[in-house]
């Protein structure tokens, strides 16, 4: 059974620096729901606690920050929901992109764009030159992502680069992944109890450590963060071999 982080274990030693974690954010709904406050509002402790998380990455000497926003198959939520998430993100990058700036860490993006709209695009493009000098973290949100429409889009984006399918190869569609100079994630968070991936780095997260966290993730913080990446230091990785030896 995998080991459960939780904020009610003993004082922990610091985790490495320099891992590249990613969470998959979830249970922004049970918390609205628990606190008698509409879904909206859960997504807004969410986005709250994303902030918090960021700076307590940043803290923790985190490389790269990867956390799943708003998903492909999202879309099937009601239309207000969905609206109000939209809204939360514009917020959102609004507000932590010059605080991105100011702790030198460099925000972007992952995920379909163009379907998202102009307003969203722009506002996108605006964060990303504006932390593009970033060195000490890269957060990268993963909006309107899907795993599996990420392998579609690398494998089309290399073949119209004038690959011949015929021997297109892992490096070839790892290149052309929506943010080839991210690595691949050391380990992924997924909060809330649910055990699965659900379409998130499918391609990147083939060796990466799972850590299940059973809080809500508007209840997740530093001290949550800090147990899942001392979590993930104790576990022994082989990337399919006998003997530890890195994979990028
Ligand atoms: C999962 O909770 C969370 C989401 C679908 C959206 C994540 C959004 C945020 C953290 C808000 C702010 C961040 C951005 C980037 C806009 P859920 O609604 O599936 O929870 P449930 O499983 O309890 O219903």
């Amino acid at each position: 059974m995998p080991h459960s982080a939780s904020a009610t274990e003993p004082p922990l030693a610091d985790p490495p620096r320099g891992i590249r974690a990613a969470i998959i954010m979830d249970g922004n709904g049970r918390w609205a729901t628990a606190h008698g406050v509409n879904i909206t509002d859960g997504h807004r402790a969410g986005g709250d606690a994303l902030h918090d998380v960021t700076e307590a990455a940043l803290d923790l000497g985190v490389s790269e920050l990867t956390v799943y926003g708003f998903s492909t198959e999202n879309w099937r939520r009601d239309p207000d929901e969905i609206a109000g998430i939209m809204q939360l993100f514009i917020e959102l990058v609004d507000r932590e992109a010059p605080i991105m700036l100011e702790r030198g860490a460099r925000m972007t993006f992952m995920g379909r764009r163009e379907v998202l709209g102009e307003e969203i695009c722009e506002r996108m493009r605006w964060a990303e030159e504006l932390t593009a000098g970033g060195t000490n973290m890269t957060l990268c949100i993963a909006f309107n992502y899907g795993g599996r429409a990420e392998i579609i889009d690398a494998v089309r984006a290399a073949v119209a680069a004038g690959i011949d399918p015929a021997v297109i190869d892992e490096d070839d569609v790892s290149r052309h992944l929506y943010r080839p100079e991210l690595g691949a994630p050391d380990v992924i968070i997924r909060t809330a109890g649910e055990q699965r991936t659900s379409n998130f780095l499918v391609w990147q997260g083939a060796y990466a450590e799972f850590v299940f966290a059973d809080t809500l993730w508007p209840d997740f913080g530093k001290p949550e963060l800090h147990a899942a990446l001392v979590e993930y230091a104790r576990r022994e990785r082989r990337f399919g071999g006998r003997t530890s030896e890195v994979v990028s």
